[in-house]
This record gives C-alpha cells, sequence and structure tokens, in this order.
C-alpha cells in the first residue's frame, strides 16, 4: 500500500512482507551472521509460524534465504516457535526450538544443520527422536517454551533453561545433557520470581566484570557475573538482573533482591520483546536482538502488508562505573552506512527554547548529543518525578533534549529527553524518555509516553545516541544505560521533509547542548538469487 510506504525502515532488518516475531537462534559460522525470525508466510498477522531466515556479513546488510523450518511434524505441527542455538567445541550446531504440537502441546525440539560446510547453512534437519523434551507434568501443557543457549557446567555436562510458570510465579527451568538427545530435569529452577507471571524467551549469559569483551556463554569464574532475562507474557515487556551463577547447585542469585527479574530493570522501555543474545566469536562480543512490534492496528498492518522489524544488533557490556546495570550500544558496523556529518557545538538553550537544526531528510540519521546542564541553584526547586510525562508539560529542569521525526511547522514531532527531578524522599533522580503523543496526526496509533530511570553520575554530562529510520527510533541514554525503542508513524514529517530540532522545555535550567549528526545511509537487505 503506497500510503503507508514511508513506514518502511531503510537499514533495519524486516521481511519484504508478512509478519515477523521473535529472533531466534542467532549465531556466526563460516564468516555469516545468520537470523532466523518467527515469521507467519502467509500474512501480516501472527499465525502459521516458521523460522525465516536471512545471512549477513557485518549485521547491516542483509541476504533472505529460504525458510530455515517449517510446521510440517507433529512435534511442531502448530508452529515452529522460539529457540536457540549452540555451537559445539567440534563446530556442530544445534538447534533446540519449541514445537507447539498437533495437540497444541508446547514441548523442545532438536534440529541441527544438514551440511556444516555450507556457509548458508541452507538445509535443516529436525532430530528424528523428537520432541526432546516435553512438559513435567506439574507444569501446564501450554506453558513451556523457548529454550536457551546451551552452557557447560562445572560437571562438564551442558545445560539449558527453558522459562515457564508455576501459579503466577515466574520461573526456569534446567536440563541436564551430554549429547542433546536424552535430558535429566535438574530437582530444582535456576531461578523464581513470585507475581511475574509466564516467563517467555529467556536469556541467560556471563558477563565480564573487569572489560568489555564479549563471554561464550560457558564461561564462569572470578570477574564474571551472569545476566538472567525473561520477556514477561503478562505485560509485554522484557527485564533483566544481574546476579551470580552457582554452575554446582545450578542456581542463579541477584545482586539486588528489589531488581530481580521482572520488577527491576528493562533492557529496553519502549516497544521491545522477546529479545536474545549470541556470542559472536569472531569480534568477541555479546550481540543482543530484540523484536520491535507495531503499535498500530492490525488492520493498518494488513494494509501495508507487513508487520515488525528488528532491532539494530547492540553490543552488551556490563557497567564498570555504575555496577547496577548493563550497557547497550549499537555494534560499530552500523558507523558504515554514516554520510554526511554535521556537528553543532555550544547550542545555548535558554528555558522554553526550540532549535531547528537544519538537517533536511531527517528520516534516516544516527545522532550523538551531548547536554550540559548548570545544576547549582537546582535542588531547592526540583520537582517530584515519578514516571516520564508529556514533554509539553514544562517543570523546574526538564524536560530538555531532541526532537526527532519533526515536520517543518511542528504538528507532528517526537521528543526524546532528559528529565532531572527529585524522589519522594528527596534524592535526585534523572529520567530518560520518549514521548509519543505528538508523533503523528494518525488516531488509532499508541500514543504513550515511554521511559525510565538513567544513572547520571557526578561529574557526567546528559548524552544520548538516537538512531532513527522512518518509523523507528532507537534511543541509547548515558552511554545505553537506559534505552527505548519506539515505533513511530508519521504523516507530515516524513522523507525529505522530516526535520530535527534541540529544545529545553525547563523553566529554571540553562542547558548547553553539542550535536553530531549523520545521515545512514539505506543498507541492502535482498532476497538471494536461488
Ligand atoms: C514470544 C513468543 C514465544 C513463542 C513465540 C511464538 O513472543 O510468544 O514465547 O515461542 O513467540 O511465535
Amino acid at each position: 500500500n503506497a500510503m503507508l510506504a514511508w513506514q518502511r525502515t531503510a537499514y533495519h532488518f524486516q521481511p519484504v512482507k508478512n509478519w515477523m516475531n521473535d529472533p531466534d537462534g542467532p549465531l556466526h559460522h563460516l564468516g555469516w551472521y545468520h537470523l532466523f525470525y518467527q515469521y507467519n508466510p502467509d500474512s501480516a498477522v501472527w499465525g502459521n509460524i516458521t523460522w525465516g531466515h536471512a545471512v549477513s556479513r557485518d549485521l547491516i546488510h542483509w541476504l533472505y534465504l529460504p525458510l530455515a523450518m517449517v510446521p510440517d511434524s507433529w512435534f511442531d505441527w502448530n508452529g515452529v516457535w522460539t529457540g536457540s542455538a549452540t555451537i559445539l567445541p567440534n563446530g556442530q550446531i544445534v538447534i533446540i526450538y519449541t514445537g507447539d504440537t498437533d495437540n497444541y502441546v508446547q514441548v523442545q525440539n532438536l534440529a541441527y544443520p544438514a551440511n556444516l560446510s555450507d556457509p548458508l547453512l541452507l538445509e535443516w534437519v529436525k532430530y528424528a527422536g523428537n520432541p526432546v523434551l516435553t512438559p513435567p507434568e506439574w507444569i501446564a501443557l501450554k506453558d513451556f517454551r523457548d529454550p536457551t543457549t546451551a552452557w557447560i557446567g562445572p560437571d562438564g555436562l551442558w545445560r539449558v533453561t527453558v522459562g515457564s510458570k508455576i501459579n503466577k510465579t515466574g520461573i526456569s527451568l534446567v536440563y541436564k545433557t551430554s549429547n542433546f538427545t536424552d535430558y535429566e530435569l535438574v530437582d530444582h529452577v535456576l531461578h523464581a520470581v513470585p507475581g511475574t507471571g509466564m516467563w517467555e524467551c529467556v536469556d541467560f549469559f556471563p558477563i565480564s566484570t573487569t572489560g568489555p569483551n564479549g563471554l561464550d556463554t560457558s564461561a564462569n569464574g572470578p570477574g564474571i557475573k551472569h545476566v538472567l532475562k525473561a520477556s514477561l507474557d503478562d505485560n509485554k515487556h522484557d527485564y533483566y538482573a544481574i546476579g551470580t551463577y552457582d554452575g554446582v547447585k545450578d542456581i542463579w542469585t541477584p545482586d539486588d533482591p528489589k531488581l530481580d527479574v521482572g520488577i527491576g530493570l528493562r533492557v529496553d522501555y519502549g516497544k521491545y520483546y522477546a529479545s536474545k543474545t549470541f556470542y559472536d566469536q569472531d569480534k568477541g562480543r555479546r550481540v543482543l536482538w530484540g523484536w520491535i512490534g507495531e503499535t498500530d492496528t492490525d488492520d493498518d498492518d494488513e494494509l501495508k502488508g507487513w508487520a515488525s522489524v528488528q532491532t539494530i544488533p547492540r553490543v552488551v557490556t556490563f557497567d564498570n562505573k555504575t555496577g547496577t546495570n548493563i550497557l547497550q550500544w549499537p555494534v560499530e558496523e552500523v558507523k558504515s552506512l554514516r554520510s554526511n556529518n554535521t556537528e553543532f557545538d555550544d547550542v545555548f538553550l535558554e528555558p522554553g527554547s526550540v532549535v531547528d537544526l537544519n538537517i533536511s531528510s531527517a528520516a534516516q540519521l544516527d545522532i550523538s548529543a551531548e547536554f550540559e546542564v548548570d545544576t547549582t541553584q537546582l535542588n531547592a526547586t526540583l520537582d517530584e518525578i515519578k514516571n516520564c510525562s508529556v514533554a509539553a508539560l514544562r517543570g523546574a529542569a526538564g524536560p530538555f533534549g531532541l526532537l526527532v521525526l519533526t515536520d517543518e511547522s511542528l504538528s507532528e514531532l517526537t521528543p526524546v529527553y532528559f528529565y532531572i527531578g527529585k524522589a519522594t524522599d528527596g534524592t535526585l533522580n534523572h529520567w530518560f524518555c520518549t514521548d509519543k503523543s505528538r508523533s503523528t496526526e494518525a488516531n488509532d496509533v499508541d500514543k504513550q509516553v515511554y521511559g525510565g530511570l538513567v544513572p547520571v553520575l557526578d561529574g557526567e554530562n546528559f548524552t544520548m545516541r538516537v538512531l532513527v529510520d522512518h518509523s523507528i527510533v532507537e534511543a541509547f541514554g548515558q552511554g545505553g544505560r537506559t534505552c527505548i525503542t519506539s515505533r513511530i508513524y508519521p504523516t507530515r514529517a516524513i522523507f525529505r521533509a522530516a526535520k530535527l530540532f534541540l529544545f529545553n522545555n525547563a523553566t529554571d535550567l540553562n542547558v548547553t547542548a553539542s550535536v553530531k549528526i549523520w545521515h545512514l545511509n539505506s543498507a541492502d537487505i535482498h532476497p538471494f538469487p536461488l
């Protein structure tokens, strides 16, 4: 539908047409990155789920390949659902995925490439003895899905964890195996959090506290913490916590029980779900994928013929400065799309100001902005802030930031901003927000304000990086401590008409901004000529 053509992204991964959801089984093999994804080959809404497949040399430019797996067996008749890949020490690749059976029971199945020497891994074989795991008798038949990448414990056996729930308690079951066909259920869970409901797409990985390097999934020991992430089926958000994994007992414990999985930190505070990491052995980094769903109507999706996009892959590291959160940052390869650099140094933003940066065609941008604020007189006047509110609401020390995907007349605009406030107990807090309330003149789309707290340490300026791609805004606050991904459906702020502004809507705060802006070229995302 030509009417909605501007919503297609230019450098994010999305299929040519139809529905996509979770990223599945990401891996690097013989010089190629592989991305699989939940895909409906028949329509723009969820259903008939298969594994779509695409490959890339650099995580930016992609070739679509034929479907890797389709629902053709009793053990996945109603869908080839989410799963993960594990690369064994001998180079063998195994995938464990959830099958929705002919009877609508969730089971785990094993698959492997027919030909490991094929860099494109075109052909996949489902193990004849599938399923390899069925729900334990004390777990409901529809609450058993999305196995993780496997890791090796101190006893030399592999472990895999699978999300589930008991009543309203979200849990992650652990299985041990030596061969990926026979498994033993560990008699206690890896972790459980009351009130969090069904855990989908659990992700579990080690993270180095001593350096920026990524770790292979089996790494453990001194200088290593473990991140546990769950996608909460009840509220459709991804939550993570940092903690310690005891490989002997197979128990993970959060560093801070008040920030446990599902009740503490979110991977992303916008429209973002079902994320999954993999260890990129080629570049020694841990890379995170996430599914960006739509926030328009199903009817609109059917009109435009497609739904959903994947995020730009993000490198995940531990934040040594705060010690309490991960950092997420777009893979460096995205810089290969940069052209036309424009820079602004020390732009003074007095309270109530909006400054046009005179950037046209601002629908494909990579923006890096730094805000210096004069906080000397602040404490007296600070507002008590409990959440992000619309950017039109003026406070003493916020909001200030960028207006992206903005048209000339400011009738459509999306503020991405900081807000300095204080908590009920009087301590200073900092918010990072994206306000979708004025993003479009269209009516039937979601217009929430997204955001969360962001640590800003003494002596730090406020910094943000923002990737704009037609209908996507990916915002990274303070080096990726807090991230917000938004779907935006502008009707005027499109293509050449899209613009970029700075703003300071605080009443009592002077802000000085420095901004670097790059246009981003479109990525090549092409069908593979077979
Ligand atoms: C998460 C999810 C998974 C499931 C898959 C089905 O979005 O519901 O739990 O495996 O999608 O497509």
